[in-house]
């Protein structure tokens, strides 16, 4: 380190008592070579990325790590001091997210375009098995030309490498990818691979093939942008987790998330203090007006978990795709929890499949990181429809079942309004492994909403009504309010057991943090020697 100290500051270590011929000449002039080395090739990485509106990648771990807690690694591997070659087109090293470490790598665009050759996958291949090893998060800030052209297949070969371990390390550290440049071809694998995406509004792309190859391969024309910019993978394909609106706010995102996470599988998340206020009461009554009376109304899933979470915060993933649900991170009585909720704003809560896999996905995320799960159900069901049916919802709307049946953290459910057929059930019920159980008094849980319900089971009463001449609408309507009144509720299921208890809406922050206490010990238990599940994909 004090060599590392030196070389930055431009002095050979113990220079201040060298001077002089003592016989250290020529390791000084290595070293003030190679320092100068290092100040030129970031000169001239600020010449080429600030004039594309880009950070250096020196730049970026300055945003991400703690103040001076970066150690690098490797720093003039794959150089030539005396040649005036600085190192390689990729940074590797640790540092410091809010006191904890993490390994990062990140490339640098200013050296051969960031591309990837055998030294820059070496490095990375070498600090991932660091970070395996040492059982801390791996953040990639990727801004690269993808394969080294020049290096043929032996570039192609270090993906393979990378793959494997990130492969290797998936579930076991988080994993995270900043895209602040182009990520381009086979290497966009690298990063969808990771737990979390995080693009830019500009300077940020992906896509297997570029827009010169899609105008030959199919006539296409289609910008940068709009085939694999920002907010295309942020709000329609569902690549990116989040849509940064500049570097800064990109890097500040992961920092965030972060602070949620574990360093490995085998750590429980850190935990925050907290301190109850006279607020937070005040805030649990305003739970009891959220919900409209009016079952058609809709409101914002949002308002409910702001009165839930500490200090009303939540970290949205995936905000801006698949909008009716929601996930993300948040904290009760200072210990972090993934929320699942439907949005009745967005097309009623409904499951579609995206949805499905939004949901699936983040839990998946939460079991694998020891995040008890706390999911608020309010959905009519999943969405009907050739499109929907045509788009896999079978195959995709599997995976929450396989997400939730599959989870051992602790989960706790609470229906706040609809909770209909399959809905119901793969919503974190308890049939399906939930632990706790809750049902605030306006729910409405049911095979089928009232009037689907009465179409079918009055099928034969409403046609007898229609041949002999009576009044069908009035029969219809007072059924659906006998079926209404009489079946859609929660009645059942507290009698068998499925929900635990009917709660006032004030009482759901309390309920969810008296359930996370006690289930705070909750066990993993391995059924069976399976090498593993047939998840549907
Ligand atoms: C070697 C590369 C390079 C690459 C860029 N450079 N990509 N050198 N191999 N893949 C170099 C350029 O020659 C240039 O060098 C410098 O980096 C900056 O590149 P520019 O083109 O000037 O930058 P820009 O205009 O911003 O364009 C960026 C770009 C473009 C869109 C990324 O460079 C590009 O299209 N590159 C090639 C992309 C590509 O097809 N890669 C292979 C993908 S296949 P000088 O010396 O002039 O500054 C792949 C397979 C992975 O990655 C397989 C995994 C299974």
């Amino acid at each position: 380190a004090a060599v590392r100290k030196a070389i930055d500051a431009g002095q050979p270590a113990g220079a201040a008592g060298a001077a002089g011929g003592d016989g250290h000449q020529p390791i000084r002039t290595a070293v003030v070579r190679a320092a100068q080395l290092a100040r030129d090739a970031e000169d001239n990485a600020r010449n080429r990325q600030h004039a594309k509106g880009k950070n250096t990648a020196r730049e970026r771990l300055d945003l991400l790590l703690d103040t001076g807690s970066f150690e690098e690694i490797g720093r003039f591997r794959g150089g030539n001091i005396n040649g005036g070659k600085a190192g390689a087109a990729v940074i590797t090293g640790f540092g410091l997210v809010y006191g904890r470490k993490v390994a990062v790598y990140a490339q640098d665009f200013s050296v051969r375009g960031g591309s990837l050759g055998r030294e820059e996958g070496e490095k990375i291949c070498h600090l991932m098995d660091m970070a395996i090893n040492l059982k801390v998060p791996i953040v990639a800030i990727v801004d690269s030309g993808g394969a080294r052209i020049q290096e043929g297949v032996a570039a192609l070969t270090q993906y393979g490498h990378i793959f494997r371990r990130t492969c290797e390390a998936s579930g076991f550290v988080p994993q995270i990818s900043l895209i602040l440049g182009p990520c381009a071809g086979g290497a966009v694998y690298c990063p969808a691979l990771t737990d979390l995406i995080v693009m830019t509004r500009e300077n940020s792309s992906m896509f297997v093939t570029g827009p010169d190859v899609v105008k030959t391969a199919t006539g296409e024309t289609i910008s940068m942008n709009d085939l694999g910019g920002g907010k295309v993978h942020s709000t329609r394909s569902g690549v990116a987790h989040y849509l940064g609106e500049d570097e800064a706010d990109a890097i500040d995102y992961a920092r965030t998330v972060l602070a949620y996470l574990p360093s490995s599988s085998d750590d429980e998340p850190p935990t925050y203090a907290y301190a109850v206020t006279r607020a937070e009461r005040e805030t649990a009554k305003r739970l009891a007006t959220i919900v409209p009376d009016n079952d058609r109304q809709p409101y914002d899933v949002l308002d409910v978990i702001r009165c839930i979470t500490d200090y009303g915060e939540f970290v949205q993933v995936h905000e801006l795709f698949a909008a009716s649900a929601v996930v993300g991170f948040a904290c009760i009585e200072g210990h972090p929890v993934g929320i699942v909720a439907n949005q009745p704003n967005v097309l009623a809560g409904i499951l579609d499949v995206d949805a499905s896999e939004k949901i699936a996905r983040f839990v998946r995320l939460c079991d694998a990181f020891n995040l008890p799960v706390i999911t608020l159900v309010d959905t009519p069901g999943y969405k009907p429809g050739a499109e929907q049916e045509h788009a896999g919802i079978i195959r995709r709307g599997a995976k929450v079942i396989y997400a939730y049946a599959n989870a051992q953290v602790p989960m706790i459910t609470v229906v706040l309004r609809k909770a209909f057929g399959g809905a119901y059930i793969v919503m974190g019920s308890k049939a399906i492994g939930a632990d706790m159980n809750f049902a605030w008094p306006s729910s409405q849980i049911a095979v089928l909403g009232a009037t689907g319900a009465v179409n079918i089971i009055h099928r034969k009463d409403l046609q007898k009504a229609k041949e002999t001449g009576r009044d069908v609408d009035e029969l219809r309507a007072r059924l659906v309010a006998d079926y209404q009144a009489s079946t859609v509720n929660a009645n059942l299921s507290l009698e068998t057991g499925q929900i635990d208890a009917m709660i006032d809406p004030e009482q759901t922050r309390e309920a969810i943090a008296e359930s996370l206490r006690t289930l705070a010990g909750k066990r993993r238990v391995r059924r069976t020697d399976k090498h593993h599940g047939n998840q549907p994909l």
